[in-house]
């Protein structure tokens, strides 16, 4: 496989990075996770646009512009022959002296992998997963905005652990005033009552570009919505409740601390806004 680092396409076992880097040293970059259908990526624009926002909270100047991004991602599909295909574009400080002031690094490392995507057994989209609520807190956005894609990933990583030990697909992470926020790696959204309800932004989320996808096709498909505050105990009676990332898509939450929520299977409106996305990416890759 080939990577691209900072200047040019390497083999991947000449794709290493200084112990010196800043990213290792302390976490000090950002990132996005993209997906590429048939060889094509869906909602390029939008992950750059939040690559640079990112960028931009943690006054990171990124080393490409979205123009120059565009082509790296579309020659790393083509080098390494990937239709299907699981990107990350990785940006860090770059390599310096051990400090923290970002002024040590003059050059921000830039790495864009991709892999054949491994698609989730079609299993958990029929059955829904169980997801659990972790006794880690969301970070305060006052402290690390979750807004910030940043590889200061710890948070959710400890959150993950607590799923994996409880055999769980993902964790749910409250914010320091007890409501819900979303998953180490996703959005979290609950049907009640005729309306779709996700935990707004100033709860302290990442604004994902699968959440924002879903809110629009919610109101193309005349679902109501609302972006609010969710305690546990709506997670608890609510009729549906689903995940959205961009790898996952829309995915089915069937069960929270092991109670079943609705009926115990995929509902019909998780269902339907699936089926829905899943039109969307066919116009997206309409005539390829
Ligand atoms: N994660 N919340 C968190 C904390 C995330 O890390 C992600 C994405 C999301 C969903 O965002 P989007 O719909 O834009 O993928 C929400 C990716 C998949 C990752 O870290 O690999």
């Amino acid at each position: 496989m080939w990577v691209y680092l900072n200047d040019k396409f390497v083999p991947q076992e000449e794709a290493v990075v200084s112990v010196f880097d800043h990213g290792f040293l302390y976490g000090d970059g950002v990132y996005e996770t993209l997906r590429a259908y048939r060889g094509r990526v869906f909602k390029l624009a939008e992950h750059l646009a939040r690559l640079e926002r990112s960028a931009s909270r943690i006054q990171l100047h990124l080393p490409a512009g979205p123009e120059r991004l565009t082509d790296l991602v579309g020659e790393a599909l083509r080098r390494n022959q990937l239709s299907d295909s699981y990107l990350r574009i990785t940006v860090s400080r770059g390599t310096g002296e051990i400090g923290l002031d970002p002024a040590l690094c003059k050059t921000p490392t830039l790495v864009i992998i991709a892999r054949p995507f491994q698609p989730y057994p079609e299993s958990i989209y029929a059955e829904g997963v169980s997801v659990i609520v972790a006794r880690t807190r969301r970070n305060l956005p006052e402290a690390l905005p979750p807004q910030v894609k940043s590889l200061n990933f710890l948070n959710n990583i400890l959150a993950k652990m607590e799923a994996k030990a409880a055999g769980a697909h993902e964790a749910l992470m409250l914010n320091h005033r007890g409501d819900i926020t979303e998953g180490t790696t996703s959005n979290v959204f609950v049907f009640q009552e005729g309306r779709l309800q996700t935990p707004s932004v100033e709860c302290g989320i990442l604004d994902g570009i699968t959440r924002e996808l879903v809110l629009q096709l919610a109101s193309e498909l005349g679902i109501p919505w609302e972006e609010t505050r969710l305690t546990i105990e709506d997670l608890m009676r609510a009729e549906e409740c689903f995940l959205t990332n961009t790898t996952q898509e829309v995915l089915s939450v069937t069960r929270v601390d092991g109670q079943m929520i609705g009926d115990g299977r995929p509902g019909g409106i998780t269902r339907r806004l699936h089926a829905s996305l899943r039109a969307c990416l066919d116009r997206f890759l309409g005539g390829t």
